[in-house]
């Protein structure tokens, strides 16, 4: 039988292997390193993702040695029994991290029997700290967090995120791209999704809406923004799953209706 382990604990955990690997991105940034190609275009990885990655799992491993892990360079680690599951992306954000740009972060969450418990998103550059426990609120560098108050979609300021496949095809994001748009808010695309939901979770913009994302994209983000009071579907909707490659809708929950209508058409 396993005890459940308090959720402070598992926070901890997360924001030492966080600090750690952001020391590690921060003596990156801005040297000269090699970039390397993943398959699908302007998907890069550079030494930076596997060695923040293995950072990450050493120091949380040191505390919790029965865990187990999906983190985006090492993949699922060998079965485990263990109920609780980490989901890490070292580096969220690398094509602005190999162009020096200073927006990427670090996303780290602790899941209990799938459900994520705890969660940190690490912007090293910015020295922004956001962390989540399920039930006990949003916090940026200890600083409670609160999503927008904007209920429609003239006064919001939104994100997205562009599909890395857009020249190829036409895609119906842009017919829904455009259709937001026409809306008249502004729209920012940060270019990294753990970034992105941080940011929803802080009141800098109201929603944020992606076609594709990955686990470690969205497993911190998501427990950050529900704590901040906002929601977390997918296009139509529907209550979110991040353990499966989906689209994504995050809003401050006041226009998420609104924005479910302009993403199902
Ligand atoms: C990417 C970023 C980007 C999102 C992509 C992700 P990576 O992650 O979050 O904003 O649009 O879908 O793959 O590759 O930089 O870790
Ligand atoms: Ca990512
Ligand atoms: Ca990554």
């Amino acid at each position: 039988m396993t005890h459940s382990i308090d959720t402070g604990d598992l926070l901890l955990a997360a924001i030492q292997a966080a600090m750690q690997a952001g020391n590690l991105l921060k003596s990156g940034y801005g040297s000269a390193f090699e970039i390397c190609c993943k398959p699908g275009p302007h998907n890069l990885v550079t030494v930076y993702d596997s060695s923040a990655e293995s950072i990450i799992i050493n120091t949380i491993k040191q505390r919790f040695p029965t865990h187990a892990f999906l983190a985006e360079e090492s993949g699922s680690s060998a079965k485990s029994a263990s109920p609780y599951l980490w989901v890490i992306d070292p580096l969220d954000g690398t094509l602005n991290f190999a162009n020096n740009i200073p927006l990427f972060a670090i996303s780290i969450a602790a899941a209990h029997k799938k459900e994520i418990v705890a969660g940190v998103i690490y912007l090293p550059i910015m020295n922004e700290l956001f962390t989540a426990e399920k039930g006990k609120g949003a916090y940026l560098n200890g600083k409670r967090l609160s999503v927008t108050t904007v209920d429609n979609l003239e006064h919001a300021v939104l994100c997205t995120g562009m599909p890395s496949d857009i020249h190829q095809h036409t895609n119906p994001y842009l017919a829904s791209f455009a259709r937001i748009a026409k809306e008249g808010c502004a729209i920012r695309d940060f270019g990294s999704a753990a970034l992105n939901l941080a940011y929803l979770a802080a009141g800098r913009v109201s929603a944020y809406w992606i076609d594709s994302l990955q686990p470690w994209d969205m497993a911190a983000g998501k427990l950050l923004v529900e704590e901040a009071g906002g929601m977390v579907t997918h296009y139509d909707g529907k209550p979110h799953d991040v353990f499966s490659e989906s689209n994504l809708l995050a809003s401050n929950g006041r226009i998420h209706k609104t924005m479910v209508k302009e993403l199902k058409r």
